[in-house]
């Protein structure tokens, strides 16, 4: 058994309108993958893609109108999605930890860092305080931050974007998780910062024996920290496997498109970028939802395409699966 298991989730947004109708935007619609313990999955797609709401769709984090009204979300052996939402806060923060984009909202502008560190580890793992503190510096030191007894003492706003964020990281290893999911870690940092961060969390994850899922934008980072990809289209996943199985040899038209727009080193398996617009998750085309936007789409696009295994682990849901021509994507 894998470690986290998604089948078929989906998330939906159900809302009225102002005549009283229901409306459902389907956001997430069967996401499935399997992500094995200390591996590195990196989720890829463009914005408003459904990578966030995967994210917070497996920790317990939707807020109305997002529900989820299908599927499951196995976590070692865990039914995430019955358990209920008392045990499943206790879960995350412990062997689920998460770390989002903007490290300053989520710290505590009013607590010196190290004692929220020690707050964290109080709340899950308990035990003397001394004990939760030598942990906080013990994991300051592990995420790169100097002279952590002094530091412990700063307030957040004391903290540079990268300090900060690697703050964020020490809270999520303080109580040892099996899994970390760091959703687009390192946006708005400088690029020298970015990969000092991204360096440091594929480290501890070989150092912890963590399994870790990154979210990003950027095709590059997948390529460069991940064991395997996830490449997300409207809402669900429409191409995954092994990262250097899925650059060699790409076989979804959206990801060779991502991959044709990306910058020239990453460009292996060629394709033209994609224009247009992401579809209307109220109303999403019937059968593929990029058939509005591909140049392969025949007439059997309109029915949905299943996921078919091309190869090692290496999946793709089209209806052309393994019969397009090498290169081209779509115009
Ligand atoms: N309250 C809402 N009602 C309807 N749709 C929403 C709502 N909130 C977010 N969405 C949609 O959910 C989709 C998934 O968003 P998200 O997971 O944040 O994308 P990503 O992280 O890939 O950029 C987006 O297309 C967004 O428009
Ligand atoms: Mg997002």
């Amino acid at each position: 058994m894998s470690l986290l298991e998604v089948e078929n989730l989906r998330t939906h947004f159900i809302s009225r309108d102002i005549d009283n109708q229901i409306r459902v935007a389907k956001a997430l619609n069967d996401v499935s993958f399997r992500l094995e313990a200390g591996k590195v999955l990196g989720f890829v797609g463009e914005t408003g893609a459904g990578k966030s709401l995967t994210a917070q769709s497996i920790c317990g984090l939707l807020r109305p109108p997002a529900r989820i009204v299908g599927g499951s979300v196995l976590f070692d052996g865990q039914d995430l999605i019955e358990m209920p939402q008392e045990e499943l806060n206790a879960l995350r923060g412990d062997q689920i930890a998460m770390v989002v984009q903007n490290p300053r909202t989520s710290l505590d502008p009013l607590t010196r860092i190290g004692d929220q560190l020690v707050r964290i580890h109080q709340a899950h793992t308990g035990g003397p305080v001394t004990a939760s503190r030598g942990r906080a510096l013990d994991m300051m030191q592990a995420v790169g931050i100097p002279d952590p007894a002094n530091r412990s003492n700063a307030w957040p706003h004391e903290l540079s974007g990268g300090m900060a964020q690697r703050v964020l990281i020490a809270m999520a290893l303080m109580n040892n998780p099996k899994l970390l999911i760091a959703d687009e870690p390192t946006t708005g940092l400088d690029v020298t910062v970015q990969a000092q961060i991204l360096d440091l969390m594929k480290g501890l994850t070989e150092r912890f024996g963590m399994a870790m899922i990154i979210i990003t934008h950027d095709l590059g980072i997948v390529a460069h920290y991940s064991d395997e990809i996830a490449v997300m289209f409207a809402g669900t996943i429409v191409e995954s496997g092994p990262v250097r199985e899925v650059f060699a040899k790409p076989d979804h038209p959206y990801t060779r498109s991502l991959i044709a727009s990306t910058p020239e080193k990453l460009q292996i398996g060629g394709g033209a970028k994609l224009g247009g617009q992401p579809p209307d998750l109220y109303n999403l085309p019937s059968g593929c939802p990029l058939r509005t936007r591909c140049t392969f789409a025949e007439d059997v696009c309109a029915t949905p395409p299943t996921r078919k295994q091309i190869g090692g682990g290496h999946y793709s849901v089209c209806h052309f699966s393994g019969a397009l021509p090498e290169g081209g994507g779509p115009q």
